[in-house]
């Protein structure tokens, strides 16, 4: 038995964004005294008051809980934090880089600083990787990077990797009940402690090296691209076959095999993870000297299912110069603010560009997807208007595109057709029923819902009111 073996683990968290607050939220909820720090100080007051920054299902209620109840709180400085946690995990940014790469810059000055930090205490700690690394990183780069800037040696202090599989919108799900943990360790010191951490979550554990456990996150995202890849891949010939995606996908997941999940084509996926990890992994086996092919391919299919989102629009609605579109669902997906890689911009850029009159909504999103459209860039600017209501986003519109499937947008009203000029939807994920819709004077045409569309339903669309 450690020292420490009677005691709760006393959990560290530096970086306090959607992973690092969900994740150190899910160890406080369990229970875990957990310490928090972020070096943005509007962040840190943010949440040491109980305010979430992000729009996060359950996140607000749990993160008020758990400051009221003493188990999660915040410091100002990572020494205070350093000094009252052994495992400290670093959930910082790895965003991607123009080449495929990560940037390591915020992980790696982190490190340094928490390192730094462990240098001054006299105990055991140890340093967790959950941010997103390529295979090898941990060891490769955070443990050297840990021993130099701590001046210890590794009787004293250890390194590990534990990815995270948190999907926004259901991220206090996900991390209060994981399907497993995956940790990557190098010492039974370290092992030890994080299966304690972890033991009352009463989730499989998978114990590996830390390139393991790297590779497991990497596989994941890889192979999760893969399946909505293939799953669009399929919608564009289900147009071509008069067959709808949706009934096709539904069977072939029921094969246990294959399973349901991750198969609902639409306009390719977005989101801070899949492109930036899937591009990361190529680029990582490539200087391994293993071609990804599959991953090469998931990113291929993604680029062309943009292309074919674009060409369905132009197919129902024609030439897009003059015409008022209502854009609906600015994030990459309903359930989150989070507008990186949104599909929403590429189509809006192509929309505006094609001389459309675009005007946009969205529930949470309309300010993050603001910051993302206004930021200096080759991006058009002109002729899109952002709504903050949907009845203006609507009102004289030729035709909706339903971007991300929000259940406000799936009550749709007779009010709501009256106010566009044609009352005409293409739903990029199918989320609409057409014949209710019909019901309520709206047409809607779903992509993969087994086009070629027919001209008489365009008619009829351009000729209901
Ligand atoms: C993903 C992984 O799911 C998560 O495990 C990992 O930790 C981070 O990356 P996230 O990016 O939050 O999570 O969203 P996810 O729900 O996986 O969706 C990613 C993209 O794929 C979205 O644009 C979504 O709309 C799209 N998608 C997903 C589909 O188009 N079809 C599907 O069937 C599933």
């Amino acid at each position: 038995m450690t020292r420490s073996a009677g005691r709760a683990p006393r959990v560290g968290i530096v970086g306090l964004g959607y992973m690092g607050l969900g994740t150190g939220l899910a160890f406080a909820a369990r229970g875990l005294p957990v310490i928090g720090y972020d070096a943005k100080p509007e962040i840190r007051s943010a949440v040491a008051r109980g305010v979430t920054p992000y729009h996060e299902k359950g996140l607000a209620a749990l993160l008020r809980t758990q400051v009221r109840s003493g188990r999660f709180r915040v410091v100002d400085r990572l020494d205070d934090l350093v000094a009252g946690a052994e495992g400290i995990f670093l959930c910082v940014p790895t965003p991607p880089r123009p080449s495929g790469r990560i940037d390591l810059r915020p992980l790696r000055r982190a490190t340094a600083e928490v390192a730094r930090a462990i240098g001054a205490v006299t105990r055991y700690r140890l340093v967790v990787v959950k941010s997103t690394v390529v295979p090898g990183t941990t060891e490769a780069v955070v443990l050297p990077d840990v021993l130099r800037h701590s001046g210890r040696t590794p009787r004293t202090v250890s390194v590990a990797s534990n990815p995270e599989f948190l999907a926004e919108g259901t991220m206090v799900h996900d991390a209060l009940y994981p399907d497993r943990v995956v940790i990557g360790t190098l010492d039974h010191r370290a092992q030890e402690w994080l299966e304690r951490a972890y033991r009352p979550f009463r989730a499989p554990v998978v114990s590996l090296t830390p390139s393991g456990a790297e590779l497991v996150k990497y596989s994941a995202n890889a192979f999760l691209a893969l399946k909505v890849s293939f799953a669009n891949e399929v919608a564009r010939l289900a147009d071509r076959l008069g067959v709808h995606v949706d009934r096709v996908m539904d069977a072939v997941g029921r094969d246990p095999r294959i399973g349901p999940r991750f198969l609902r084509a639409g306009p390719g996926f977005g989101g801070s993870c899949f492109e930036k990890d899937v591009s990361a992994f190529v680029a990582r086996a490539r200087e391994l000297g293993v071609p990804l092919r599959t991953g090469a391919a998931a990113l291929r299919a993604n680029e062309e299912q943009m292309a074919y989102t674009l060409d369905f629009v132009r197919t129902v609605v024609g030439t897009l110069a003059g015409k008022r579109v209502a854009l609906l669902g600015l994030a990459f997906k309903a359930g989150t603010d989070d507008v990186r890689e949104s599909r929403a911009i590429p189509i809006a850029e192509r929309l505006v560009a094609e001389g459309a009159e675009v005007r946009a909504h969205d529930p949470v999103a309309v300010e993050p997807f603001r910051r993302i459209w206004m930021a200096p860039g080759p991006r058009a600017r002109g002729r899109l208007k952002l709504c903050s209501s949907l009845e203006e986003t609507l009102t004289g519109a030729d035709v909706a595109i339903l971007q991300a499937d929000w259940p406000d947008y799936l009550r749709w009203t007779r009010a709501r057709s009256r106010r566009m000029r044609r009352p005409l939807l293409l739903d990029l994920r199918r989320a609409l029923d057409p014949q209710a819709a019909e019901r309520v004077g709206l047409t809607v045409i779903g992509l993969g819902a087994g086009g070629p569309v027919s001209p008489a339903r365009i008619a009829r669309a351009r000729r209901a009111r």
